[in-house]
């Protein structure tokens, strides 16, 4: 598949500081490099320091200036230290996308009270400790704030509860900020992508429903990429979604059309276990 980010402009981003949390890897690591192709600075921020490092030499191949900072999205002082150093090295973020996150596929009475809450801690307390660390900054550039959702904030998917209650917990919040620092001029939205290749997500995902039973759930018949998630970060990050706020956009080839019940009867054969 040609990559849909040489139908942009090389400079759409350009001039721009963006900051993407979990961007060492996976969907994140993929939109930091459709920001690093059309001009943007990326400032990039997980847990491990080595991973970070491998992404940022991938990132500055691009032509882009790049930070690589160690924070871990659960400890709000190391993500407002990350800001700050960011900020020393490429200036004020105009965009910031908050796409940390962690799954496990378990039964809902399986998992543990830490277990919970670790995935509400890093998906949505980890969102706004990105978005409160992130506020003087995009007030300044009257920047645009992007969150990573899931198919899992619309519709419940089984062993999945951990995580829908997390990301949707993460688009209302995206929503309440979209209607409060409008009069600041920033623009807050959600992308909520399907089944991407060759992530970490899929592959957790895989354990409970093999492959071709996620093909059958995608009416376009095949896996996105993460280009294709970069292509529309950086239309609502540019002046072109200058007048969307407050969305949900959903890249996931109609999978959302679908429901979940083929996904939840796969788990049921897979795991042995009947979520009904
Ligand atoms: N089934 C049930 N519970 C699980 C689990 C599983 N497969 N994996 C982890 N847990 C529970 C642990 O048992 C623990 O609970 P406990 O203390 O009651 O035993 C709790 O979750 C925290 O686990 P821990 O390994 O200490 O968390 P962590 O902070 O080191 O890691 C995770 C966070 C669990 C989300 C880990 O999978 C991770 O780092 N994920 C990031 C990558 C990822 O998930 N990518 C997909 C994109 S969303
Ligand atoms: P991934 O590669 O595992 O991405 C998650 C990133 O978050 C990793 O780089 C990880 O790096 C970082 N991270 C995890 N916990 C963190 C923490 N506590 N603090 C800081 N960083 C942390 O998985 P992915 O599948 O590409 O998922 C990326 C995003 O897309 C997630 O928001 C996910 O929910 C969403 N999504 C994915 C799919 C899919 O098809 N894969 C579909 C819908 C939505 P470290 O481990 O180094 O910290």
């Amino acid at each position: 598949m040609a990559d849909p980010t040489d139908l942009l402009s090389p400079t759409l981003l350009s001039g721009k500081t963006a900051f993407v949390t979990g961007g060492g890897s996976g969907i994140n690591l993929g939109i930091a490099a459709t920001f690093a192709r059309l001009g943007a600075a990326v400032a990039i921020c997980g847990r491990s320091q080595e991973r970070l490092d491998g992404a940022a030499e991938k990132l500055r191949a691009l032509g882009a200036k790049v930070c690589a900072v160690a924070a871990d999205v659960r400890d709000p002082a190391a993500v407002t230290d990350a800001f700050a150093r960011s900020a020393d090295e490429l200036g004020p973020a105009s965009v910031v996308v908050s796409g940390a996150a962690g799954n496990f596929v378990a039964p809902a009475e399986k998992i543990s009270p830490n277990g919970f809450r670790t995935v509400v801690d890093i998906d949505l307390l980890g969102s706004w400790h990105t978005a409160s660390a992130a506020f003087q900054q995009l007030r300044e550039t009257r920047g645009t704030l992007l969150f990573i959702s899931a198919a899992q904030a619309s519709v419940p998917f089984a062993y999945q509860a951990h995580v829908g209650a997390a990301k949707a917990g993460v688009d209302h919040l995206m929503r309440n900020l979209a209607l409060e620092w409008s009069r600041y001029g920033i623009r807050c939205n959600s992308i909520a992508p399907g089944p991407i290749a060759d992530t970490e997500g899929m592959r957790r995902l895989e354990q409970a429903a093999d492959k071709d039973t996620w093909l059958k759930m995608i009416p376009l018949g095949r896996y996105g990429a993460a280009e294709e998630i970069g292509v529309m970060a950086s239309v609502l990050a540019s002046p072109l979604g200058g007048f969307v706020t407050g969305a949900h956009i959903v890249v996931d080839g109609g999978q959302g059309l679908m429901g979940s019940s083929t996904f939840n009867d796969a788990v049921a054969a897979t795991l042995n276990a009947s979520p009904r």
